[in-house]
């Protein structure tokens, strides 16, 4: 049976700032989903990972439905009235047009999604990262699909023997959807090459070649594209089938115990590490740390049972020990080197102005004593 799993994701206000939801506006989401789900959806859930809500639903309507899209839209449009009636921090923030116009893509909120032909049992695993960018995935995806370092099934599995194909996106290309498609393991090298720059080449796909089966989808939306300038951060969703001919779960959730440095935290404007939360977390620390969230579903004809915490489990309390020694580390050099992201990446342009005022008062040495003696 083909199902469509789509996640729209979008920040429509906060509590005490960048925090988190509030419980009215995640109700007025969800009332307004359970209302006009019928004839849509077969299934929804509502969630939150720091101050974005996410709508996870299956349906049988393809990917990009206009129906299903203008769902959420209103959804969101609902929950940020109440954003608003509340006095919620940056109520509506990710709405960043005015009238819906057939699909949220380029209109503010994330989207991924993948129309699948569902197996007689369907293990599904939804992320929401926050106070980040859709690249933060970059390295988990490499390592889960195409390092038998990580994922042994690379070399143990006959089903996965084949490799996989990744479908890289080009984000800085603001005209279209400008990609690229390379295969592992014979082509690694140049999927590293343009993985190591997340803020530019960001995995959008991932298909298995023993059965051209799709495993991932990655939302890959960058708003200071759409909006001209910074509205916020991406905080990236992404939909992963495990199991058989695909990684297992587990080695999927292994690449994050790294806790890698991402782009994001304070201001959209710092390289943190992106710390594994329970699902239903806010922000706390420096706007932060990033967070990602994993929600573990089992699907059938589109059903979804509820959601199982991935990250929950003991074993990543120990990595959330290590991802916030690795953030106070990093912030104990403040602005300087490596804190914080490059000048095409800051996410506020007070610096950018700074610097343009400071541009005529620069002399090159010598000058000034040629221009005394003339
Ligand atoms: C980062 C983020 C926050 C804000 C910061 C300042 O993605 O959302 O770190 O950038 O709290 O917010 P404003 O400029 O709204 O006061
Ligand atoms: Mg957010
Ligand atoms: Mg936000």
């Amino acid at each position: 049976m083909k199902i469509t799993l789509s996640v729209i994701k979008a920040d429509i206000g906060s509590i005490g700032g960048h925090i988190a939801p509030s419980q009215p506006l995640l109700a007025a989401v969800r009332a307004h989903i359970e209302a006009n789900a019928q004839g849509r959806l077969i299934d929804h859930r509502i969630s939150f990972t720091g101050d974005d809500v996410a709508i996870l639903m299956t349906h049988r309507r393809g990917v990009g439905d206009e129906g299903v899209h203008k769902l959420a839209w209103d959804a969101f449009v609902a929950g940020t009235e109440v954003a608003k009636r509340q006095g919620l921090y940056g109520a509506g923030q990710d709405l960043l047009k005015d009238a819906f116009s057939g699909n949220v893509k380029g209109m503010g909120p994330a989207v991924a999604e993948m129309e699948i032909e569902e197996r007689p049992n369907e293990p599904l695993l939804f992320f929401a990262a926050d106070k980040t960018d859709p690249g933060a995935f970059n390295l988990p995806l490499y390592l889960a699909f195409a390092d038998p370092m990580n994922t042994p099934g690379l070399i143990l599995s006959p089903k996965m023997t084949k490799g996989f194909r990744f479908v890289i996106m080009d984000v800085n290309e603001t005209s279209g959807d400008r990609v690229i498609e390379l295969v592992a393991p014979e082509q690694l090298y140049d999927i590293a090459a343009l993985l190591r720059d997340p803020e530019r080449y960001v995995v959008e796909s991932v298909w298995s070649r023993a059965t051209g089966e799709q495993a991932v989808a990655v939302a890959t939306s960058r708003l200071h594209n759409i909006a001209g300038k910074y509205t916020g951060k991406d905080d990236p969703v992404m939909l992963v089938r495990t199991q058989m001919n695909f990684p297992a779960t587990g080695e999927v959730l292994a690449p994050y115990a790294t806790a890698h440095y991402v782009a994001g935290g304070m201001r959209g404007s710092h390289n943190m590490p992106l710390m594994p939360v329970a699902l239903n977390t806010g922000t706390s620390y420096f706007d932060g740390p990033p967070l990602v969230s994993c929600a573990a579903y089992a699907m059938r004809e589109g059903r979804l049972t509820d959601a199982l915490d991935a990250f929950a489990h003991p074993f990543w309390e120990t990595v959330r020990a290590r991802a916030a020694d690795k953030a106070m580390e990093m912030r104990r050099q403040g602005f300087f080197g490596a804190a914080m992201l490059p000048m095409s990446e800051l996410e506020y342009t007070g610096i950018m102005e700074k610097l343009a005022e400071l541009q005529p008062r620069f002399r090159i040495r010598g000058e000034a004593v040629e221009r005394k003696a003339a």
